[in-house]
């Protein structure tokens, strides 16, 4: 299976020029699942609730969804990519998962960062797992990175592969993610941006460091410092389903829960 991711640098508020931009970059390129970055299409700091529900999409609809539907149709391939997610009078920061057939499953944030409370309402689809071309998949965002809860969860419930859509400003993310991937015997893929916003009063810069890594916590594949980019990676998610990791030792079954 290919799996892949693409870093990008969105202008803030411009989802025509980001998407055009990604789906250049991809054109041709091959993949099986494409990782996006969290907010893609948006950029990050919004200067109110407003602002995040005007750049926000209904599941199903708007052209960053329409798009990406002919893309992850004509690839036969699965395409994770974080967005606002407008749900009546809630918003969410999510992450859709949308196959090529049109449909979709959303994760929605479960651990929302800094400044996002006053915009976001708290994930409530809680961690799930599906299949893709007889992978089980799971999906993460940004900073659930930091809650080993997160891919713990993901991995309990037989995922191989968390997807990670990230806008990472925290520096010990990438580095993190190999012992994410180490402790769950899981591949991790964490799409992230570069650039710099300043908005709203805020300056964050994006700290780029994009990473496919394996379950031995081998970095598959990585992108440069500050330059937008494609990697593609090819796995073998079966690899994900021995968690034995001695003649002596299953790190799944050797839990001890009782004790936690
Ligand atoms: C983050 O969760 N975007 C830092």
């Amino acid at each position: 299976m290919l799996v892949s991711l693409y870093q990008n640098n969105p202008a803030f508020g411009q989802v025509e020029k980001n998407l055009d931009e990604v789906l250049s970059a991809v054109a041709d390129k091959s993949f099986d699942i494409l990782v996006l970055p969290e907010l893609f299409a948006t950029g990050y700091i919004f200067e109110s609730r407003e602002e995040a529900i005007s750049l926000g999409d209904i599941p199903g609809k708007g052209i960053v969804f329409d798009r990406l539907k002919r893309l992850a149709h004509e690839r036969d391939a699965l395409i994770i990519y974080g967005f606002p997610e407008i749900a009546e009078a809630k918003l969410f920061n999510s992450s859709m998962a949308l196959f090529p057939d049109g449909t979709f499953k959303i994760y929605r944030k479960t651990h929302l960062f800094n400044t996002e409370k006053k915009f976001f309402d708290p994930g409530d689809s809680g961690f799930f797992v599906f299949e893709f071309k007889g992978a089980r998949i799971g999906m993460m965002i940004c900073f659930d990175w930091r809650f080993p809860e997160a891919a713990r969860k993901l991995a309990l419930l037989g995922s191989q592969v968390i997807c990670h859509p990230s806008n990472l400003v925290l520096p010990h993310c990438p580095d993190a993610m190999i012992t994410r991937a180490l402790e769950n015997n899981v591949f991790t893929i964490t799409a992230n941006r570069i650039g710099t916003e300043n908005r709203a009063g805020q300056s964050l810069r994006f700290i780029d460091r994009s990473r496919i890594i394996a379950p031995s916590g081998h970095v598959l594949s990585e992108l440069p410092h500050d330059k937008p980019g494609f990697v593609v990676s090819e796995i073998d998610p079966q690899l994900a389903d021995n968690k034995q990791i001695t003649a002596g030792n299953d790190i799944f079954a050797d839990r001890r829960p009782e004790f936690y």
